[in-house]
C-alpha cells in the first residue's frame, strides 16, 4: 500500500507548479487541532513546492502564520507575532510573510491594510492555490485568496507530518460547519460543512498504521453529522477501526444535538476505538442555551451524558464552557455550575465570551456582562472544575492502566507523559530509562493532580 506521502500532489492542472528555489520555510501555528492538521497540508504542498522547512523565522524566506478568529485573545496574539516578523523583515527584505486560517479569512485584505508587512494571504479552502500565491508575490504584487469552497477537503493532498516523535497523527474527516451556535466566528472563517471521501480517509488511516503511528485522531467541527455518500460517522469509525485494528482511534469535536447512539454502540464494539468524547455543552441554562442557539436543554444533555455512561463505562468526558454570555445572570451561570456537577466531566476547556463582528450574537444580543463579573465566573467554573477532576482522578489511585507514552515529562526528563486508553494524561516516573514514545506501558497509578494521573510502570518491555 502506499505510503501517505507518496500519493500525488495537487492533481488539479492550475495547481501544478515547478519547484521553485531550496528555499525555507517557517509554519506557526494556532487555534484548534484542526488549524494544525491544516498546517501539515500547507508543508506538504510547500514541500512539493520544493520548499525546505526551518524551526526558526530569523532564517526563513517564507513565514507562514496559521491563525485563529474564535476569541479577541487569538488575534491580538497574531498582531504581537506579525510586529515580530515586520523586525525580521527589515534585515531580510526578500522574506515573504502569509497570513492563513481563520484570521486571515475573517479580516481579508483588512490585513493587508493594517499589517504592511504581510504580503500573502490565504483563508482555510485556499492552501491548494499558494504556491502560485507565493510566485505573485515574487513578481511584485501582493496576493490574496479567501474564496470558501463547498466541495474543497484537500483528500487528495499528502499532509508532511511535523509531529517529531510520529506517534500521533490528526486527520481532517470534514471541514466547515452548518450549525450557527450564534457566538461563532467558525461557519463564516471555514464555511459549509462538506465530508471527505470515507475511501480517502480508511486509506490514510491504513498508511499511518503501516507507517508505525499508534493513535488518530479525527477531526471535524461536528463529527456527528459526517456523511459520505451514505456512510455515516459510526459507519466511518467502523471502517477506520477494522483498517487499523493496533491504533487507537480517537475523534473530535461531537455535538450534543447530533450524538447518535449508533456512535456509542460502534465505540463499544471495537477495542481501538477509545471511549474519549468531548461533548461541549456551554452553558447550564436553557434561556442561555437558547439564545446561543445549540439545539438543545441541560436537560438533553444530561441525557447524552447518561448514554454515554451506560454504553462506555469507563468513558472520559471534557466539555467547553462559556461563561459570560449576553444576558447571563448569576442564576442562570449557578446553572452552569449546577450542571457540572451532574455530569461529573473529566476535564473542562473553559473560555469568558468574546463578542465576534459579524456573528449572529453579536447582531442581536449585546455584549453586557461586565469583564470582572465574566473573569469571577471563569474562576468559579475552574474550581469547580478542577475539584471534581481531582475527585474522579483520585478513583483510579491502585489500578492500572495502559498508557501509550507521548514525550518525555518537561518538568523531569526523567519521567515521560502519556494518555491511558479513554484518555487521561499520565506522568510515567522513571520510564525514560526504559520507554521510549509510541510504547504501551502497563502503569500502575500511585497518585493523582486535577489535571494528570502518576504512576510507575510494572512490566518494562
Ligand atoms: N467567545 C468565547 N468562547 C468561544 N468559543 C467559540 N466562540 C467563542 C466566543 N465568541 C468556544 C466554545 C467552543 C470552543 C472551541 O471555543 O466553547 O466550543
Ligand atoms: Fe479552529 Fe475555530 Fe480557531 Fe478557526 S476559529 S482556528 S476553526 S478554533
Amino acid at each position: 500500500m502506499a505510503l501517505a506521502h507518496e500519493r500525488v500532489f495537487g492533481q488539479r492542472a492550475d495547481t501544478l507548479v515547478l519547484p521553485i528555489a531550496p528555499y525555507k520555510a517557517y509554519i506557526e501555528t494556532y487555534g484548534c487541532q484542526m488549524n494544525f492538521a491544516d498546517s501539515e497540508l500547507v508543508a506538504g504542498i510547500l514541500q512539493h513546492t520544493g520548499y525546505g522547512f526551518t524551526q526558526k523565522p530569523e532564517e526563513a524566506d517564507l513565514i507562514l502564520i496559521n491563525t485563529c478568529a474564535i476569541r479577541e485573545h487569538a488575534e491580538e496574539k497574531i498582531w504581537q507575532r506579525l510586529r515580530y516578523f515586520s523586525s525580521i523583515k527589515r534585515s531580510r527584505p526578500h522574506l515573504i510573510v502569509g497570513v492563513l486560517g481563520c484570521m486571515a479569512e475573517r479580516l481579508k485584505k483588512k490585513l493587508l491594510e493594517e499589517a504592511p508587512v504581510v504580503d500573502l494571504i490565504a483563508g482555510p479552502d485556499s492552501y491548494r492555490h499558494l504556491p502560485q500565491l507565493i510566485r505573485q508575490v515574487e513578481s511584485g504584487t501582493k496576493a490574496i485568496h479567501v474564496l470558501l469552497s463547498r466541495e474543497e477537503t484537500y483528500a487528495d493532498i499528502a499532509p508532511l507530518r511535523l509531529s517529531p516523535t510520529r506517534v500521533s497523527a490528526y486527520i481532517s474527516i470534514m471541514r466547515g460547519c452548518n450549525n450557527m451556535c450564534s457566538f461563532c466566528i467558525v461557519p463564516f472563517t471555514r464555511g459549509r460543512e462538506r465530508s471527505r471521501a470515507w475511501e480517502s480517509i480508511v486509506e490514510e488511516v491504513a498508511s499511518l498504521a503501516e507507517e508505525g503511528y499508534k493513535e488518530i485522531t479525527l477531526l471535524g467541527q461536528n463529527v456527528d453529522s459526517y456523511n459520505d455518500q451514505g456512510v455515516r460517522f459510526a459507519q466511518l469509525l467502523a471502517k477506520v477501526a477494522a483498517a487499523a485494528p493496533h491504533v487507537w482511534i480517537r475523534f473530535a469535536t461531537s455535538h450534543p444535538k447530533d450524538m447518535q447512539d449508533e456512535v456509542l454502540e460502534t465505540i463499544a464494539q471495537y477495542p481501538n476505538l477509545t471511549p474519549y468524547i468531548h461533548l461541549p455543552v456551554q452553558a447550564g441554562s436553557d434561556r442561555v442555551l437558547e439564545r446561543m442557539n445549540r439545539g438543545y436543554t441541560a436537560e438533553w444533555y444530561l441525557r447524552r451524558i447518561e448514554a454515554i455512561r451506560q454504553y462506555l463505562p469507563t468513558a472520559v468526558i471534557s466539555t467547553d464552557i462559556i461563561v459570560g454570555f449576553c444576558g447571563e445572570t448569576e442564576a442562570d451561570f449557578e446553572e452552569t455550575l449546577h450542571l457540572m456537577r451532574a455530569a461529573q466531566f473529566d476535564s473542562v476547556y473553559q473560555f469568558m465570551y468574546s463578542e465576534r463582528p459579524g456573528t449572529l450574537a453579536a447582531r442581536r444580543y449585546s455584549d453586557d456582562v461586565p469583564p470582572e463579573v465574566k473573569k469571577e465566573r471563569l474562576e468559579r467554573v475552574i474550581a469547580l472544575a478542577q475539584e471534581i477532576s481531582l475527585q474522579r482522578n483520585r478513583l483510579l489511585i491502585g489500578s492500572k492502566q495502559r498508557v501509550l507514552l507521548e514525550k518525555p515529562s518537561r518538568r523531569d526528563p526523567q519521567d515521560m507523559v502519556g494518555r491511558t486508553f479513554p484518555g487521561r494524561t499520565v506522568v510515567v516516573r522513571g520510564a525514560s530509562a526504559f520507554a521510549r514514545p509510541g510504547d504501551v506501558l502497563s502503569v500502575e497509578i500511585t497518585d493523582a493532580t486535577s489535571a494528570t494521573l502518576i504512576g510507575y510502570a510494572s512490566h518494562p518491555n
